[in-house]
């Protein structure tokens, strides 16, 4: 089979990673920069409110989440958004696109018991779902998370059993890591899909995502897995993956190059790729723990401020990880 299939039946397939239930952080397998801090969504919760000062995004547009595991991101802008602008809860409808049935069961109940009524919230299995006039979109971590062909010298893989050999003559492929200068290497499967699927969804929007990666295609394999916090290169010798298939995250580094393409292809324009770190101190968590530290006690104050710097140290998750951002205006 090809490596795509393999990939996402390990992730997405019925006994697959994300479609049984699945912590993220201390407990689970690895962090994301979610599991790390709230002031992650609450950067994002004063772009949101900068966006509708500006007049990009109406009071009652739509904001929408892709991929949101337990909702927390999501809800975290939200009470963010309660704290410096409550009245737009009233107006903004708030939606997440989520393929599996027991994550939307599980984010419907978190929404419940946090905001009660006080906030509207749909849900959608897909974004070939939704029709809106206007909207701001926010991924975290989601194109690394699609399936992928892996291309070594010309050939692409084929997976027999869990080898992977390669053997295959993929004008698609070849054709892609071409473009990318890439002799060796991941070609991520369903940016182009996923970026037309956004683009008709929607008449005005703003497009922003996380990621780890970089512009250009590393001249490698990124390929790994991640189990309980240890990382397992996919083509370490020691690796057992009929063990590992389906019961761990397996991931690559995104060459964003390739999503650019794809949402420019789309007819979205691209605004910015910039770290984690810069995109987060513009958008104003900076103020925000000034504002932190002016109204609770010194020792949350620093509790918070120890778990926010996660995500704004150079070495942590500040510089690895790069912020992504497209518009689409008529
Ligand atoms: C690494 S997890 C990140 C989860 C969450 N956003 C967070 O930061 O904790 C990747 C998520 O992307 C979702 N995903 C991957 N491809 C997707 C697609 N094409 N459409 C919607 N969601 C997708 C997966 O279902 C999974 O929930």
């Amino acid at each position: 089979m090809k490596f795509s299939n393999y990939m996402n039946e390990w992730l997405y397939g019925k006994d697959g990673y994300y479609a049984t239930y699945k912590e993220i952080g201390k407990s689970g397998d690895f962090y994301t920069a979610v599991s790390a801090s709230k002031f992650f969504g609450g950067s994002v919760a004063k772009h949101i409110i900068s966006l509708v000062d500006d007049g990009f995004l109406k009071k009652d547009g739509v904001v929408c989440e892709i991929g949101a595991h337990h909702g927390y991101f999501l809800a975290d802008m939200i009470e963010f958004i309660y704290t410096l602008r409550p009245e737009l809860l009233k107006t903004l409808k708030f939606v997440i696109v989520e393929r599996f049935e027991n994550l939307r069961e599980f984010q419907k109940n978190y929404f419940k018991e946090s905001f009660g009524d006080a906030i509207s919230l749909t849900h959608y299995r897909s974004l070939s779902e939704l029709r809106c006039e206007n909207a701001f979109f926010i991924a975290n971590e989601i194109f690394d998370a699609f399936g992928c062909e892996l291309y070594y010298k010309g050939k692409t893989a084929r997976v027999d059993g869990h080898n992977i050999e390669f053997d295959v003559d993929d004008e698609w492929v070849s054709s892609k890591a071409q473009k990318y200068h890439k002799d060796r290497g991941e070609i991520a499967v369903g940016y182009e899909e996923f970026a037309k699927e956004m683009a008709l969804s929607c008449d005005k929007f703003e497009f922003m995502s996380f990621d780890y990666g970089e512009m250009l295609a590393r001249p490698d394999f990124s390929i790994r897995v991640y189990k309980k916090h240890e990382v397992i290169p996919l083509f370490d010798e020691n690796i057992k993956r009929d063990e590992l298939f389906g019961k761990s995250d397996i991931t690559y580094d995104v060459t964003f190059e390739h999503v650019k393409d794809a949402y420019e292809e789309a007819g979205v324009k691209f605004i910015e790729l910039k770290p984690q770190m810069v995109a987060l101190i513009d958008m104003g968590i900076l103020e925000l723990l000034e504002m932190l530290k002016e109204n609770v006690e010194d020792k949350i104050y620093k509790q918070e401020l120890e778990k926010a710097k996660m995500l704004i140290m150079p070495n942590l998750l500040g510089e690895r990880f790069k912020m992504i951002r497209f518009r689409k205006e008529l």
